[in-house]
């Protein structure tokens, strides 16, 4: 039970006026921990009981049950709460050392999956900021969900079908040179793609060839399928080699070519529900019901099928195959108005699964305040950017640690960590500037500061030569360590709510505010002197590295034992 079901059941008991969900409600953390770690306001009961609030806050104080807390006392209208310390820290130490990472692991999703549509960037075409945060968001959030028990199911919607497959053949055909794609895939595949579409303008008639093509390799024409296999693969093996650099890995690369074969079965559903209807030779889903001006389109006149016809096979498809209890599509907020009418048609078609779906979007990132623009210019290469940012943590590393024995595997864990965590610690909605020197830096609220302050403690454990026992009952009760048994306790509510809301960010400012606090406690106490407390400090120090590591890991960052 925690302390606030603690204090609203003994306060239930001594004022019947308030249900014990009224008072755990209004139940405050005080600002300043001198008055207490819980109070009660007692205006309300002031109405009810007319009597004057600082009279009733000192009657009450004074009739309280005090077990488990270091004193009760009325300030003016308020009860505050001050908790044992003692027992409450030997607790959560003892949770953590006996737990280890496994502290705040959860079992409210087991037996159930979670489908995480992610990354999911397009064939034949450069992997933009927004896939990279798409890939980064989704892998947190496929950490958070097993951590409290589902099984998570990382899915790669790869962008691998449409009609610029037929643009790309025509321009191969005619342009393309083998060898210069073998040796930069995307750029050549982009170049020749820019190329088609130009000349499209000029000459429809090109635009006619490619939707032939198109055609043929909807239709599994030999010729068509060789060529788009060979983007694919090549594709491929340039995002894979970022996936590398980032250490995400997926379960499943179905993309929307997988479903090429799936779809009449979609159609069939609608045209059988009365779903579908005509418009201007298309067949179209209306959903004005729905508040959704847009009716979805199904089907072009030409008989193409659509991104949003790929996608419901494709959910169906996720339903069948996992069974999930949750779907969630980490995509850019451009793309809100299709998710609502993906999730309409399915509700449409009579699937209550559809309740399950969640569109989770973020923000646009910015490079010095402006809007990225391959047009303009101003772009983000990803790869020779994550390069820089290890090039830059190396540096840092050079001057703190020049002894450091595996220093390239640490300026790796850095580098890309300080890229991840600054994306996760914005909250998913906003936008952010994508600020390389800021990202790395060893101070402010980082990546490299929290992986810092973990790697600090193990250097501490390593010189204490110091391993918890289980047996021990190790206990603090200064103000410092207060507020880092503090957050500690509160780790396992964080991750619900991080997972509740989609939101990495909750984890990333837990780990930081954990750092701040060890730091604080660092600068105050001398942990390794000969002291009674010396071993408690310890334990301290150790759950505290232990927790860091954990909500680190939670959002795809490591965390080197020295830096
Ligand atoms: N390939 C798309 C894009 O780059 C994202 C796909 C998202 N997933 C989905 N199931 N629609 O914009």
């Amino acid at each position: 039970m925690n302390t606030k079901q603690i204090i609203a059941e003994k306060m239930a008991t001594l004022v019947p006026e308030l249900d014990q969900e009224t008072i755990l409600n209004l139940l405050e953390t005080p600002k300043n921990s001198d008055m207490g770690d819980l109070a009660f306001p007692v205006f309300s009961l002031a109405k009810v009981l007319r009597k004057a609030p600082q009279l009733i806050a000192a009657e009450l104080a004074e009739k309280i049950d005090a077990s488990n807390f270091e004193k009760v006392e009325a300030v003016g209208p308020y009860i505050n709460f001050f908790l044992d310390k003692a027992s409450i820290s030997s607790q959560v130490l003892s949770q953590v050392i006996t737990a280890g990472s496994d502290y705040a692991a959860q079992t409210i999703g087991q037996g159930h999956n979670v489908a995480i549509d992610m990354s999911s960037p397009n064939i034949a075409k450069p992997f933009s900021i927004g896939h990279l945060r798409s890939t980064v968001i989704g892998d947190s959030l496929a950490n958070i969900f097993e951590k409290i028990g589902y099984k998570a199911v990382k899915i790669n919607h790869l962008g691998d079908w449409g009609k610029q497959f037929g643009m790309l053949i025509v321009a191969y055909k005619k342009w393309g040179n083998k060898e210069a794609v073998k040796a930069h895939p995307i750029n050549e595949l982009l170049k020749l793609y820019v190329r088609i579409n130009a000349e499209a303008e000029e000459h429809p008639e090109l635009d006619e060839e490619a939707r032939d093509w198109f055609r043929k390799l909807e239709a599994g024409d030999e010729e068509a399928m060789v060529l788009w296999q060979w983007f694919r693969d090549e594709s491929l093996v340039e995002f894979n080699r970022l996936y590398d650099e980032l250490d995400v890995t997926f379960d499943s690369y179905n993309g929307e070519a997988f479903y090429n074969d799936k779809m009449d079965e979609v159609v069939n559903i609608l045209t059988e529900k009365g779903l579908l209807q005509e418009s201007q030779g298309a067949q179209v889903v209306n959903l004005e019901k729905y508040g959704i001006e847009h009716p979805a389109l199904i089907k072009k006149s030409d008989g193409a099928t659509l991104y949003i016809t790929r996608d419901l096979a494709a959910a169906l498809y996720r339903k069948r195959t996992y069974n999930f209890a949750k779907a969630i599509y980490v995509v850019g907020n451009e793309q809100s108005a299709h998710f609502k009418q993906l999730k309409a048609v399915l509700n449409e078609m009579g699937y209550a699964w559809s309740d399950d779906i969640t569109h989770v979007p973020f923000g646009l990132v910015t490079k010095e305040g402006k809007k990225l623009s391959t047009r303009k210019g101003n772009v983000i290469l990803l790869e020779p950017t994550i390069a820089e940012a290890i090039n830059r943590a190396q540096t840092q590393i050079d001057g703190k640690n020049p002894n450091l024995s595996n220093k390239e595997a640490v300026a790796h864990a850095v580098g890309v960590g300080a890229i991840k965590f600054y994306d996760l610690k914005t909250d998913r909605l906003n936008g952010y500037d994508f600020d390389l020197e800021a990202m790395v830096s060893f101070e402010g609220e980082t990546g490299p500061y929290v992986q810092y302050a973990h790697a600090r403690i193990q250097s501490i454990l390593r010189k204490a030569d110091f391993t918890p026992s289980v047996n021990q009952v190790y206990s603090l009760n200064d103000a410092e360590s207060w507020e880092i048994i503090k957050l500690i306790q509160d780790f396992p509510r964080i991750i619900i709510r991080a997972a509740d809301n989609f939101e990495p960010s909750i984890v990333a400012k837990f780990a930081i505010r954990l750092a701040q606090a060890f730091n604080k406690y660092y600068a105050h106490t001398r942990i390794l002197d000969e002291n009674p407390e010396r071993d408690s400090r310890l334990a301290l120090s150790y759950a505290t590295a232990t927790v860091l590591k954990e909500a680190l890991r939670l959002l795809g960052v490591e965390a080197p034992d020295e830096m």
